[in-house]
């Protein structure tokens, strides 16, 4: 019972990987040019900010990707998924979901005029996990099925538990200014 429970909790962190990867690495490789170049909407302020640049986007997605290539030159399975193609289109669409759900997540914070670097528990630390979700259920439907509302709930509750850790950490190796 405790053995199929944490093979369970094994396979939902595993699959989730790339996402946190993905949405981890811009800290480090970031810089240069922002995805809004810069621009600002309606209401006078950025559309996302400094903090959001086209190399963190592009460094994140090929390191999720890259999760995914390393799945599939191995035997084990994600979630059932099997295919070593598969687990590849996995990781990008868990990648680039996660980097697009962040950018959404700063445009959001924009507009409810939440400062840069400022935190906001629902987009910085969730929208990111369900855009990759969306994407990789929209992709694989059998995966929201395999995954259900407890696996869902668990992600979640990890997710933030792992955010709250790896910011601290970041912030520790004085990667962020802020440990959040
Ligand atoms: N980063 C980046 N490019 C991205 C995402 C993040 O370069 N597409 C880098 C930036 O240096 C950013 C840092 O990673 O400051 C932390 O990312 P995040 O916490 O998501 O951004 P914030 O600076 O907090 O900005 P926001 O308030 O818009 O979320
Ligand atoms: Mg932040």
């Amino acid at each position: 019972m405790a053995d199929l429970l944490f093979s369970q909790i094994a396979q939902l962190v595993l699959f989730v990987f790339p996402a946190y990867v993905a949405n981890s690495v811009p800290v480090v490789l970031g810089g240069g040019a922002t995805v809004d170049f810069g621009t600002r909407f309606v209401d006078g302020r950025r559309f996302l900010g400094e903090g959001k640049t086209i190399r963190g986007f592009v460094a994140g997605v090929v390191a999720g990707t890259l999760v995914g290539l390393v799945y599939s030159t191995s035997k084990v399975d994600v979630l059932g998924v099997s295919e070593p193609g598969a687990k590849i289109t996995l990781a990008f669409l868990l990648s680039f979901g996660a980097l697009a759900g962040d950018l959404l997540g700063s445009f959001v914070k924009r507009r409810l005029e939440i400062s840069e670097g400022e935190p906001f528990f629902v987009t910085d630390q969730l929208l990111f996990l369900v855009v990759a979700l969306l994407l990789a259920f929209a992709y694989r439907p059998e995966l929201a099925m395999r995954i259900g509302l407890l696996g869902t709930a668990f992600l979640v509750l990890f997710t933030f538990a792992a955010h709250l850790f790896f910011n601290w950490l970041a912030h520790g190796l004085k990667l962020k200014k802020v440990p959040w």
